[in-house]
């Protein structure tokens, strides 16, 4: 019944809380699990790209489509055109790829057989909602929060409009 799983990931505390949930299930039920990043144009986190810049991974970022090991990196055109030029816009790519690697190499540790990876530019729910509907997955799986995590809200902003309009089960882990 769940054979297909789609997971969101902005590299939070909260999505790994659900990157937890999301490789627990797919181990269990045998499910392919879809990584998804949407990259974070408008609030980038200062502390991650520094990071990243730290590392040199942002000159050494792969912006083409690759086939590594078996997991499939999908960038797009549009989204090379977007930001190959500046370097902020390339730490950005480089820290999307990074979290992904990450999520990929806890998943295929858990015993995950079936893992693939997608990054996308746009609105981060609308992206989110895009793989799961083109992949007629049986579920998202995403954190409550995320990476900005103003107090006061029970609930983020991508979270609470997938929630909404999501065609499949949302799993909001807290
Ligand atoms: N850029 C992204 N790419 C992939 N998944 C994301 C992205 N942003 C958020 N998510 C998913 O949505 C969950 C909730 O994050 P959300 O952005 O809704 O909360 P927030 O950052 O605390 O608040 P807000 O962004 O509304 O100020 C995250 O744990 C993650 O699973
Ligand atoms: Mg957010």
């Amino acid at each position: 019944m769940i054979s297909n799983i789609v997971l969101a990931t902005d590299g939070s505390d909260h999505a790994q809380h659900a990157l937890d949930v999301g490789i627990d299930m797919a181990a269990k039920y045998g499910a392919r699990l879809t990584l998804v990043h949407v990259l974070t144009h408008d609030h980038p986190p200062e502390e991650m790209k520094r990071m990243v810049e730290v590392e040199h991974m942002a000159d050494a970022a792969p912006v083409h489509n690759s086939e590594q090991g078996g997991i499939s990196m999908k960038l797009g055109r549009a989204l090379r055109i977007g930001y190959q030029e500046d370097r902020d816009g390339r730490a950005i790519v480089a820290l999307g790829e990074k979290i992904l690697k990450a999520a990929t190499r806890k998943a295929s540790e858990a015993g995950v057989k079936d893992i693939e990876t997608e990054i996308h530019s746009g609105d981060y729910a609308n992206c989110i909602i895009d793989v799961a509907n083109k992949l007629d997955a049986d579920m998202i799986v995403m954190g409550r929060r995320g990476l900005s995590n103003l107090k006061g809200f029970v609930t983020g902003s991508v979270s609470h409009k997938v929630s909404q309009r999501a065609g499949c089960s949302v799993l909001t882990v807290k």
